[in-house]
């Protein structure tokens, strides 16, 4: 029998800020055989992160920086270069990246936002939503550029809003279908 043993996977680096319930789920997609992606490195700006602790359960390496240092950028490209990634997902990342950190990987960042962008761009999604009485919320993923969540939309899921609605459960909802979509979008992202 002819094993068909085939193209490299893409390495992939997961940037996160806090729980990391999306870079689990992006573990969890990265297994499966369907994956164009392997993740190889987990980077934050968080030492006291949660979801660092999937790095170690996953054996994936992780990297903590001071984004607040200067040049600090430089280091993360290093870092990137000598693990050999060449693609970025965001996931919970709390740090504006400059554009030219973001010119070197053209193309290659996504991140995951939790509102139908254009819509409620930057903090605190939820509460405006529900402020403005929304029917809708959902979540993207988009392509980074170097305007806040304005780069180029993949895909986006919808949620209803419920009545009696509240931060905490719009953001579990929203949550969940992100831990769907990401997945998805990185698929679409290869198939274009
Ligand atoms: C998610 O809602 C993501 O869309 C937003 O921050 C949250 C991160 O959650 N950018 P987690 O760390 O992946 O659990």
């Amino acid at each position: 029998m002819v094993k068909l043993t085939g193209y490299k996977k893409i390495k992939t680096a997961v940037f996160i800020s806090g729980n990391g319930s999306n870079l689990k789920s992006l573990i969890k997609f990265s297994k499966t055989r369907k994956s164009p992606i392997t993740i190889n490195l987990i980077i934050t700006n968080n030492p006291k992160a949660k979801g660092l602790k999937l790095g170690k359960i996953n054996k994936i390496k992780k990297k903590s920086f001071n984004f607040k240092k200067k040049n600090i950028e430089n280091q993360v490209l290093s870092v990137l270069k000598k693990h050999e990634i060449k693609m970025i997902c965001l996931a919970g990342f709390m740090k504006v990246l400059s554009k030219n950190f973001i010119t070197k990987f053209r193309g290659k960042i996504l991140n995951i936002h939790p509102s139908l962008l254009p819509k409620y761009k930057g903090l605190n999604t939820h509460q405006r939503v529900l402020s403005n009485n929304e029917k809708y919320s959902g979540c993207t993923v988009h392509f980074v550029n170097s305007k806040l969540d304005s780069g180029k939309i993949i895909l986006q899921k919808k949620v209803k809003i419920t009545k009696n609605e509240t931060k905490k459960s719009l953001a579990k909802k929203v949550l969940e279908q992100e831990h769907k979509l990401y997945p998805q979008a990185i698929l679409k992202v290869f198939s274009l």
